[in-house]
């Protein structure tokens, strides 16, 4: 039996997939079973930050893993490795934000936000957005996709409200002095790359300040350079301050990490056995994290993924003019951009024409294309990419 044969029988998918099979990648390439190599702008959904086979990830991974795999902060011991990260991580991070966490998903970040959010406020309701994905955990999935999303699972977690993404005043109305949080992106990835004006998480921000709720902002997707900053939440003129941080995807690029970060307020209110678990921050993802947040740092990534996104993000619009019966709008900020159709769904038919041309893309749920190369992409890719998706939209036509 072959790899795909071997999957579909004897694996349990729950997703749909397109019938390849990569072994390897290089930089921004992947190659599949046949010998095809493919431009991967997926980056294995926005978490391989410096491409494939980055021989710098390479080095940490065999290097830590030659001298000690794990040694859980949720264990009686310290580690070298983790002290390091916070280390280097802690001065880097957003507004007031100074302790960390880490964990190994984006979910389990987010996960632990609302649950220590409850804890803190002693309030139960928690306030999130149409169109959010937080991840796919019982608490996590109730505050995902809106209410649209909670049929087969019933009953969720309880006291959930869902409110328009950018929607101050929805949010205003919706918060009350049981409100315990807010959740929110500062781009809803999953939703199609929505990008939320600048005011409205200032008015997420003065709202939970005001009614005494704690201000949880995901940056699982959008951390780490992805959006031209090292964190999205710094595109904003006035700093904004959240109280709770959860960062993954691109922290350890490629490795499952993840971590949350917290202010000194939220922090004086945790106690032993908050949280834990059996792998969070094991020596292996703290190793691999602080050598790709160096690399990110010491070579000014961030604003070069600025000057390619915004190469991205024309290209996208000239394809747009030049595909609009079929393009309806392109969004984007650094190296995260989407393509929106008229007809929703042509979004499958689309991903899978542009994987025959050798150029993989993301589809969301609501029909549209999201581009999310790794951050190391260079210009001269980015123009193959969209002479890919051009060739791949005129033929569509
Ligand atoms: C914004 C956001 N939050 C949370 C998650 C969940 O992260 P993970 O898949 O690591 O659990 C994702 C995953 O796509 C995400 O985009």
């Amino acid at each position: 039996m072959n790899t795909i044969d071997t999957e579909d029988t004897l694996g349990l998918s729950f997703c749909e997939r397109l019938p390849l099979a990569f072994t390897h990648g290089q930089g921004s390439w992947v190659w599949d079973e046949a010998g095809k190599r493919y431009l991967d702008f997926t980056s294995g959904w926005g978490v391989t930050c410096l491409g494939h086979a980055h021989p710098l990830i390479t080095h940490a991974l065999t290097r830590q893993a030659a001298r000690l795999l794990q040694s859980p902060n949720a264990g009686f011991t310290y580690s070298p490795e983790r002290a390091a990260l916070l280390r280097l991580l802690q001065p880097l991070l957003p507004g007031e934000l100074s302790a960390l966490y880490f964990c190994n998903s984006g979910a389990e970040a987010n996960d632990a936000a609302l649950k220590l959010a409850r804890k803190i406020t002693g309030r139960s309701k928690i306030i999130s957005t149409h169109g959010a994905f937080h991840g796919r955990s019982f608490n996590t999935l109730s505050v995902s996709r809106g209410p649209e999303n909670a049929e087969r699972y019933l009953p969720l977690l309880p006291a959930i409200s869902f409110v328009p993404y950018g929607d101050g005043a929805a949010l205003a109305q919706a918060m009350d002095s049981e409100t315990a949080a807010v959740i929110v992106e500062p781009i809803q990835g999953e939703g199609g790359v929505q990008i939320a004006p600048e005011k409205y998480l200032h008015d997420a921000q003065r709202l939970c300040h005001a009614h005494g709720a704690l201000l949880i902002v995901d940056e699982v997707q959008t951390g780490f350079g992805r959006t031209g900053k090292l964190f999205a939440l710094q595109h904003s003129s006035t700093p904004l301050q959240p109280d709770i941080l959860t960062l993954a995807k691109g922290i350890a690029g490629g490795f499952p990490f993840a971590a949350f970060a917290v202010t000194a307020a939220v922090r004086a209110q945790l106690h032993k056995d908050d949280h834990g678990g059996t792998y969070c921050g094991n020596p292996l993802g703290c190793a691999l994290a602080h050598a790709v947040i160096t690399h990110l740092v010491e070579h000014n990534i961030p604003e070069q993924v600025a000057h390619k996104g915004r190469q991205l993000l024309d290209g996208l619009h000239t394809l747009q003019h030049r595909h609009a019966t079929l393009v309806r709008e392109v969004r984007g900020l650094g190296l995260l951009c989407a393509l929106e159709f008229h007809d929703a769904t042509r979004a499958r038919e689309l991903t899978l024409r542009c994987a025959d041309q050798g150029l993989l893309v993301v589809p969301t749920r609501n029909g549209i294309i999201r581009l999310l190369p790794d951050l190391l992409v260079s210009t001269a890719d980015i123009t193959t990419a969209l002479a890919m998706l051009d060739g791949v939209l005129a033929e569509a036509r």
